[in-house]
C-alpha cells in the first residue's frame, strides 16, 4: 500500500501507449474531429454515428424532435435491433461472421457452449416464432427472469425482433419484487428457467415465478428453460418447456420493421421514493448510442474476446453484454456464476483459458480481489488482455492502480465509464486511444454529450468546487420516460433545473475539466454497484408485523462501497436481539432480494426526526459510520434520541 500512496502524491497520469493509440478504432485525430463536430452540432455528430454504425430499413426524416423533457430521435426511421445484432453479420461484406462466435458461454460448474452468429440467429428466429405462437404481439411486454445463460440473450433478441419490449428482472430479486415489476409493466408472458448455478447451488427461479404469479393476472404464459434438472411443477396450459416449444418452431423469421421510437425495453431501477421506476428505452437512439460507445470505448475488433462481468439483469448487461457488443459483430463472453466459485481465482482462470482481450467489471469486484490477495491473479497468464474498464461506482485510486498493475500488467488502458440505467449508454469516459487517464476520474464526456457540474443556482460550478451532475442536452440513448408515470419522470429528473437532466450524482471538475464523480446525493444507496432505494428497504422492514418504524442509510464499506445500516423500532413486546435481527434480514431477502439485506441492524425506541416529522437520515448516517455529528441539529425534535442511538449497539 505504501508505494500506492506515494504514487498518488506524484499525481500520476497514464497516457495511452503509442502502440495502443496506433491501432485504436478512434485515435486522437478521429476523437478531435468528432469532438469538433459534436461541439458545433451534437445532432450532426449523432446522425453520422447512426448512419455509420446502425443499419436502417428506412432512413429517418428528422434527427431530433425535442419537446422537453420528451425526446424523439431519428424520427420516421425504421429498423430492428435484432437485425442489427444478427442478420447484418450474415450478409454482404460481413457474411464470413456466420461461423464466428457471437456468444462464448461458461457455466459455473465449468460446462461450456459456443453460439456462432449463424446459430444465434437461428435460435433467435425460432424463439421469435415461439413467442408469436403464444400470442405475444408487437407492443406486448415480456418479463425475463433468468440466470446468466445464453437463453436469456436469445429471449431478449427474440423480443426485440418482434417488437415486444422486454422487462428483465435480475434473478437475485425475490418473488415479491418480481410480482411488482410484472404488474407494473402488465407483462403477458414470463420467460424463466428451472434454475441457474450460483455458488454451487441452483437458484429456485421457477418457484419464485409460481409465487409471483399468484397475484399477477396479466401473465398468460410461462416458458421454462432447462438448466439445472431441478424439479419444478408445471401448470397445465400456462407453463411450457423451452426445448419443447423450440423443437417445434420454424427457424424462419423476418425481423419486424419497427419505428425508431418503438419501445425496446423497460428496466426497473431504484428511485428516491417508494416503488422502483420502470425506465423506458426505445429503439433507434438507444442502439446508436450503445453501438457507437461500445466501438469507441471498448475498441471492439473482430478478433477480440470481450467479457463484461455484469449480469444481464442490470443495464450494463443490456447495453454491454448484449446489444452494443453484438451490434458490432464482436464476440461476447458470458459467465453464469459467482466470481469465487470454485476458488478465488475463477475470473483470472477464465481470462487465461478463453484468452479474454477486453475486460469490463465493477470497482466492488476489484476491491474484493484486492482483499483476496495478489497470489490469485499472479497464478494466471493474463497477457491476452489489452483493455480494462470499470462501471457502477467511483473507483478509489488504490483499486485503480491495483487493477492497472496486477490485471492490466501496466500495459492496458483503463476506461472508467460513468453512466446510468437512465442514460442507456456511457456518458463520461476516457477514449482509450486518446485520453490521458488519472486514477479515480471518469475524465471527459463522450462526444455529443453535454455534461456539467451545477451549483444549486444552476450555474456551472467553478473548478474544483463540487456540485450536481447534469446533462444539458438530449442524447440518443436517454430514457424516454418512466413506464406509466410521466409526472414522476418530470419530477425526478427535470424539476431541479428547467429542461436540464438531473442525474442525482454529486461531482466536481478539476482544472483541466476532468470529471470526478462523488456518488449519489439522494436517498439511493450504491451497494456493490447496484442502486437500492432506502425507501424500498424501509418498506420491506415495516411490512414485518413486529416492526413499527424503520430507517435505512448507507455507511462506507471497504468492499461493497456502501453497506446498508437499518435502524428499527420494534412493536411493543418484541424481543429485540440478534435472533430478531437475523429474522429481519431473512425477511428483507424474501421481500426484495439478498442485495438489500442490511449489514447492520440497530434497535431503537425512537428515530431522530425534525419537528415536521421527517427522519433525519443525515444523523443516522453519522451514527452508522461511527462519525461525530458536526452538522446542524437545531431542527431535531428530541435530542435525547440521538444520545440513546449513539449508545445503541448493533444487534
Ligand atoms: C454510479 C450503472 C462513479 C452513479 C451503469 C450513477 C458511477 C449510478 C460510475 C447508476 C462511475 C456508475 N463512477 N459512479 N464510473 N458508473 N456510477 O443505474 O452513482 O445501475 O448514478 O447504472 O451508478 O447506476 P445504474
Amino acid at each position: 500500500m505504501a508505494d500506492i500512496e506515494s504514487l498518488l502524491k506524484e499525481k500520476r497520469r497514464f497516457k495511452p501507449s503509442a502502440e495502443f493509440a496506433k491501432q485504436a478504432n478512434w485515435n486522437s485525430r478521429t476523437v478531435a474531429e468528432y469532438r469538433k463536430l459534436a461541439a458545433r452540432s451534437p445532432q450532426q455528430f449523432w446522425a453520422k454515428m447512426a448512419r455509420e454504425n446502425v443499419s436502417w430499413f428506412t432512413r429517418w426524416k428528422k434527427v431530433l424532435d425535442w419537446e422537453p423533457p420528451f425526446a424523439r430521435w431519428f424520427v420516421g426511421g425504421k429498423l430492428n435491433v435484432a437485425y442489427n445484432c444478427l442478420d447484418r453479420h450474415l450478409e454482404g461484406e460481413h457474411a464470413w461472421r456466420r461461423n464466428k462466435a457471437a456468444i462464448i458461454w461458461e457455466g459455473e460448474p465449468g460446462d461450456q457452449r459456443v453460439l456462432t452468429y449463424g446459430q444465434l440467429h437461428r435460435e433467435v428466429c425460432k424463439f421469435a416464432n415461439v413467442l408469436k405462437g403464444l400470442g405475444v404481439k408487437k407492443g406486448d411486454r415480456v418479463a425475463l427472469y433468468m440466470p446468466m445463460i445464453p437463453e436469456l440473450a436469445i429471449a431478449m433478441l427474440a423480443c426485440a425482433r418482434i417488437g415486444a419490449p422486454h422487462s428483465i428482472v435480475f434473478g437475485g430479486f425475490s418473488a415479491e419484487a418480481l410480482r411488482d415489476r410484472i404488474n407494473d409493466a402488465g407483462a403477458v408472458a414470463v420467460v424463466t428457467a428451472d434454475g441457474g448455478f450460483r455458488r454451487g447451488k441452483p437458484l429456485p427461479l421457477k418457484l419464485a415465478v409460481d409465487e409471483a404469479l399468484k397475484g399477477a393476472d396479466s401473465v398468460k404464459h410461462v416458458v421454462v428453460a432447462r438448466r439445472c434438472e431441478n424439479p419444478v411443477t408445471m401448470q397445465e396450459g400456462r407453463d411450457h418447456w423451452w426445448h419443447e416449444l423450440m423443437d417445434a418452431a420454424s427457424p424462419n423469421h423476418q425481423a419486424a420493421k419497427l419505428d425508431s421510437e418503438h419501445p425496446l425495453f423497460i428496466l426497473y431501477t431504484s428511485g428516491t421514493t417508494g416503488k422502483p421506476k420502470g425506465i423506458l428505452h426505445t429503439t433507434g437512439g438507444y442502439l446508436t448510442h450503445a453501438t457507437t460507445t461500445a466501438k469507441a470505448i471498448f475498441d471492439l475488433k473482430d478478433d477480440d474476446t470481450y467479457w463484461c462481468t455484469a449480469d444481464i439483469g442490470w443495464v450494463t448487461g443490456h447495453s454491454y453484454v448484449v446489444y452494443g457488443i453484438l451490434a458490432n459483430g464482436a464476440t461476447t463472453f458470458m459467465y453464469e456464476g459467482a466470481p469465487t466459485t470454485p476458488g478465488p481465482d475463477r475470473f483470472w482462470d477464465i481470462i487465461e483459458r478463453h484468452r479474454i482481450t477486453i475486460f469490463y467489471t465493477a470497482p466492488t469486484a476489484i476491491r474484493t480481489f484486492v482483499r483476496l490477495g495478489d497470489e490469485h491473479p499472479k497464478k494466471h497468464d493474463l497477457s491476452s488482455l489489452r483493455l480494462l474498464g470499470t462501471v457502477g461506482e467511483p473507483i478509489n485510486p488504490e483499486a485503480w492502480i491495483w487493477y492497472h498493475r496486477l490485471i492490466g500488467g501496466k500495459r492496458c488502458p483503463i476506461v472508467d465509464t460513468w453512466w446510468q440505467t437512465e442514460t442507456g449508454g456511457v456518458m463520461i469516459t476516457p477514449l482509450p486511444g486518446e485520453t490521458e487517464t488519472v486514477p479515480g476520474s471518469a475524465t471527459r464526456p463522450f462526444p455529443g454529450v453535454d455534461a456539467e457540474v451545477f451549483t444549486q443556482e444552476g450555474k456551472p460550478a467553478k473548478p474544483p468546487d463540487g456540485g450536481f451532475l447534469v446533462l444539458r442536452k438530449p442524447w440518443p440513448g436517454m430514457l424516454r420516460g418512466i413506464w406509466g408515470d410521466p409526472a414522476r419522470f418530470r419530477e425526478q429528473y427535470w424539476s431541479q433545473y428547467p429542461n436540464i437532466y438531473f442525474a442525482g450524482d454529486g461531482a466536481h471538475r478539476d482544472k483541466r475539466g476532468y470529471f470526478w464523480i462523488m456518488g449519489r446525493i439522494d436517498d439511493v444507496m450504491n451497494v456493490s454497484g447496484h442502486r437500492i432505494g432506502t425507501m424500498e428497504v424501509e418498506s420491506a422492514l415495516v411490512s414485518h408485523e413486529q416492526v413499527a418504524e424503520a430507517a435505512v442509510v448507507g455507511r462506507p464499506d471497504d468492499i461493497t462501497g456502501t453497506a446498508l445500516a437499518a435502524f428499527v423500532t420494534p412493536r411493543a413486546g418484541t424481543a429485540a436481539g440478534g435472533a430478531f435481527a437475523d429474522e429481519l434480514r431473512r425477511h428483507v431477502t424474501r421481500e426484495i432480494g439478498a442485495i438489500a439485506r442490511p449489514a447492520d441492524i440497530r434497535f431503537t425506541d425512537a428515530l431522530p426526526k425534525t419537528r415536521s416529522g421527517k427522519i433525519m437520515r443525515r444523523l443516522l448516517r453519522d451514527i452508522a459510520s461511527g462519525k461525530e455529528t458536526v452538522g446542524d441539529t437545531s431542527t431535531l425534535e428530541d435530542y435525547s434520541v440521538l444520545a440513546k442511538l449513539r449508545e445503541s449497539e448493533e444487534a
